[in-house]
């Protein structure tokens, strides 16, 4: 089922009005539940109003993914693709700021500034950008259109769970945790920030395998096992292949956890500062198994069933 088109506030908050509606884990979050889809209030808008407005341009290439399943990560490949074979250091983007200062999560935009919105629209081509957003409420705009390429990354659930309850827990102590078992328990009834998050991973798989021209299906797990493999991948999907192995290898040296985890923007600023999130966050441990340290057998078994049960006959393996 598709949303229809809202435009104007009233319509907006008359829809709102009527949704289900939750209380999240995180910072007391209310989430709410709009065509599937758990998100707070102030995504949920900005991405009706995003589904209702939004043009594709040429070349327009939209990175997507579930929250912590490697989106700086490909945010920074992007970009450094973008820029290779530009050796000058000082050119080099990912000194200079976080990754997500680049290529701009579009929900977390504030839709009512037009400085804003009009940032987005003025972006110059190629405009690379990004979105947690489920592919049923995508615009469809960039659902029809063959201007604009999807490059979706998704991981491990078990993995992308303890990620998601690190960066939740950031900079909290000790007894103000949010208890584990709270996180699994929510995420297998589906309440996720963005989720349910097997339909999510479902829904851009089965896209990307109708038209794998248009998406490229990526795993986290890939990427760390055999990353030149990888990167290549989405260089010839961004139509940028790399004309020698030295340039791909600047490419994955630039963005390695740690470099971007040490330079200086990613210790010291802060994008969310409002939220209590700085730019560290966004690094941990990249560990593909990570999992085994945090959970109990009994989360283990419980993530296990329902991925299988979601999954099964998809073609698709986490
Ligand atoms: P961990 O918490 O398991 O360490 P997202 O970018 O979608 O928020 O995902 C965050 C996860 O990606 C974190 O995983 C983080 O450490 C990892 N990550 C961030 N940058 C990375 C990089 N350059 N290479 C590998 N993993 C990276």
């Amino acid at each position: 089922m598709s949303a229809s088109p809202i435009v104007n506030n009233e319509e907006m908050e008359r829809i709102i009005e009527q949704l289900p509606k939750i209380n999240y884990f995180w910072n007391n979050y209310q989430l709410y539940q709009w065509e599937g889809f758990w998100s707070t209030l102030i995504i949920l808008k900005a991405a009706m109003v995003f589904k209702a407005t939004f043009k594709t341009k040429p070349n327009d290439v939209l990175l997507a993914s579930s929250i912590k399943t490697g989106t700086t990560w490909l945010k920074s490949i992007c970009i450094a693709i973008m820029q290779a074979g530009n050796k000058e250091e000082e050119e080099d983007l990912l000194v200079k700021d976080n990754p997500h200062f680049y290529v701009t999560t579009i929900e977390t935009m504030d839709y009512y500034s037009k400085t804003l919105t009009d940032d987005l629209y003025t972006m110059p081509s190629p405009r690379l950008f990004h979105t947690h957003l489920p592919y049923r409420v995508l615009p469809d705009s960039i659902k029809n259109s063959d201007n604009c390429k999807i490059i979706y990354i998704t991981r491990n659930p078990k993995d992308t769970l303890i990620s998601v309850w690190h960066f939740f827990n950031n900079r909290k102590r000790l007894e103000d945790l949010t208890p584990l078992e709270v996180v699994v328990e929510n995420f297998c009834k589906g309440v996720h920030l963005y989720g349910p998050f097997f339909e999510h991973v479902l829904e851009y798989w089965e896209e990307s395998k109708k038209n794998p021209q248009k998406i490229l299906f990526l795993k986290y797990e890939d990427l760390k096992i055999d990353p030149k493999k990888e990167v290549a991948k989405i260089a010839l999907f961004l139509g940028k292949p790399f004309g020698n192995e030295e340039d791909l290898e600047i490419v994955l040296n630039k963005c390695s956890l740690e470099r971007l985890k040490n330079l200086e923007v990613n210790k010291s600023g802060s994008l969310l500062s409002s939220m209590s999130i700085h730019n560290s966050a966004y690094f941990r441990k990249g560990i593909v198994g990570d999992w085994k340290n945090y959970m109990k057998p009994e989360m283990e078994e419980q993530i296990d069933k329902i991925t299988k049960l979601k999954l099964q006959g998809s073609g698709l393996e986490l």
